[in-house]
């Protein structure tokens, strides 16, 4: 995988609001990694993973991100942000229409964002709930939901703020298999917030936690990390 294509480059990134959170970040994610950063509530990951989207400004350093500026990065947040009142196509649609660009594919607007709708609901098991309004649906369908969403956006990189918390185990294989196809078509690479460190290890390639200010990549036979008891854990 050595020589696989860089997504994203960062150096000596600073992320914070008035007060650094993490500093002298320093990290590279190549097509095909899945990398999980762990570590305490309250510690900045969030605030991490919303800088690299470019939502949160940098407090200093550099971020390369080698991804279409229209819809390469996908931010699946932790609290959805679904329009609970309309369908399940309509909100997978709202990735579509914000999505990387459709230069290779030879039909129209439309159908090029139905297909890319249905696809992204095909991948996530939803193909039966696509009228189906999203407040009708269980924690675990709408988080699929909004994963289909960022997959119609067609990204290089996807954010995933502890996206895989409120699942059950079979809801977690579907929302995992499905994503790592993606990837794999795409070669894309993925950030996961996790505060479970099993089932970081589990699904990662690499591991990183923040420690004392710092992003650093954890060894699995070196137990500095300390995670708060975690309770919405199934
Ligand atoms: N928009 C904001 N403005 C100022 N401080 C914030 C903002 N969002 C979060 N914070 C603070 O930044 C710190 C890190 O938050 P966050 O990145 O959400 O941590 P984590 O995801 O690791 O739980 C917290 O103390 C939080 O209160
Ligand atoms: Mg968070």
């Amino acid at each position: 995988m050595s020589d696989s294509e860089t997504i994203l480059f960062v150096k000596d990134l600073a992320v914070g609001y008035e007060d650094e959170l993490i500093s002298k970040i320093n990290l590279e994610i190549r097509a095909g990694e899945i990398i999980a950063i762990v570590g305490p509530s309250g510690i900045g990951k969030t605030t991490f993973l919303r800088t690299v989207a470019g939502l949160v400004r940098p407090l200093g350093g550099e971020i390369f991100r080698n991804a279409p500026k229209r819809g390469g990065i996908g931010y699946i947040p932790q609290k959805l942000g679904l329009v609970r009142h309309t369908s399940v196509y309509h909100n997978v649609d709202i990735g579509a229409r914000s999505g990387t660009p459709f230069w290779s594919e030879p039909l129209t607007w439309f159908q090029r964002r139905h297909t890319r709708v249905i696809d992204a609901i095909n991948r996530m098991g939803l193909a039966e709930k696509l009228k189906e309004p999203v407040r009708r649906l269980s924690g675990g369908q709408q988080r699929r939901v909004a994963t289909a969403r960022t997959l119609a956006q067609r990204p290089k990189l996807i954010l995933a703020d502890e996206f895989l918390s409120e699942l059950d185990d079979d809801n977690i294989s579907i929302v995992l298999d499905a994503v790592k196809e993606y990837m794999k078509e795409s070669e894309s690479a993925m950030f996961i917030v996790e505060h479970n460190i099993q089932r970081a290890t589990e699904i990662s390639d690499r591991l990183l936690q923040v420690s004392q200010g710092k992003l650093v990549e954890y060894e699995v036979n070196n137990a500095v990390l300390q995670l708060e008891p975690s309770s919405g854990e199934q």
